[in-house]
């Protein structure tokens, strides 16, 4: 890579950020597209509370290109930037900002980045189908909101503290009136029940992340047609996605997701078509897998 006086900036604001694949996979894709442009991990603190203001002005200041913003700043950068995509609005969440002469327009690319790992590597859309999503965090509402964007016969949300899910089931709910959508407990006979007619059951929560323990589900009870999915990317195979695997069912595991969520917003940054390929294969690197 080769650093000039025109090189352009593009970064990502986390605390912590030290282990983001970002950078790989984004270099990875400018170098292979020719692109003069570099993508840069940026450590913004969570407090004081002005920094990522601050860090903000900088991006203006310096005319940065654009950015990712990740935890724990998703949230409150939607309220600092200029413009919003009303996908980003409704979620109530950023991901992605693109500098548009010194205008900062924020988007929330996670759930579409969802939708087409599901489409690419397991061949699922959501249209006519039942979805059961676990997991009532910030990972979820991007991912359910694109589900329900995309007209599922019914969504059925489950989370350990049920009141998380009954709310985001409240929040949502009128906006898709088409869709049969409720909040089940988090409970073996409630997800059995549910489970019969599912198509896609979803883990939105970091069960699974290495060290953080194995999502226990009633798996036997799905159809032979489910696909198990995982938003986890550490390790790729999660313990969840091995069992469904051991019962013949079809797995979908969360690389995919980081690639396609980063690759829209190289997209935004540069108007040209991601490098897929290129960039999973920089993200399997930094991951230490060949
Ligand atoms: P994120 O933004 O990554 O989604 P979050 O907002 O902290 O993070 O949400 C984490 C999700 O994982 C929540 O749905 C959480 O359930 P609670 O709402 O009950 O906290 C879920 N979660 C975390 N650890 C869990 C565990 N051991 N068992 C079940 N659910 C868990």
């Amino acid at each position: 890579m080769k650093i000039t006086g025109s090189t352009r900036v593009v970064g990502i604001f986390g605390d912590p950020v030290v282990h983001t694949l970002s950078p790989a996979m984004h270099n990875a894709a400018f170098e292979s597209l020719g692109l003069d442009m570099v993508y840069i991990p940026f450590h913004v603190r969570s407090e004081p509370l002005n920094a990522l203001e601050k860090a903000l002005a900088g991006v203006r200041a310096l005319d940065l290109r654009g950015l990712n913003i990740t935890i724990p700043h998703k949230e409150r950068a939607l309220g600092l930037v200029d413009e919003l995509d009303d996908n980003a609005r409704e979620i109530g969440a950023i991901n992605t900002v693109v500098n548009r002469d010194g205008r900062l327009f924020g988007y929330n690319t996670d759930g579409a980045g969802y939708l087409l790992s599901l489409k690419d590597e397991a061949g699922f859309t959501p249209a006519g189908k039942n979805i059961v999503i676990i997991g009532a965090g910030g990972a979820s509402r991007s991912i359910l909101y694109s589900i329900l964007a995309s007209g599922p016969a019914s969504v059925i949300l489950t989370n350990r503290t049920f009141d998380r899910a009954e709310a985001l089931v409240n929040e949502f709910a009128p906006k898709f009136i088409g869709v049969k959508f409720y909040a089940v407990p988090f409970e073996p006979d409630a997800l059995e029940a549910h489970f019969k007619d599912a198509d896609l059951v979803v883990n939105t929560t970091s069960i699974g992340m290495m060290g953080r323990g194995e999502l226990d589900i009633p798996l036997g009870a799905l159809p032979r047609r489910a696909i198990v999915s995982d938003i986890v990317y550490k390790p790729l195979e999660t313990g969840l996605l091995k069992k469904a695997g051991t019962l013949g069912l079809k797995t979908h595991g969360g690389l995919g997701m980081l690639v396609r969520q980063g690759a829209i917003g190289f997209e935004l940054w540069t108007g040209r078509v991601a490098p897929i390929g290129v960039m999973q294969k920089a993200a399997m690197a930094a991951l230490g897998i060949k």
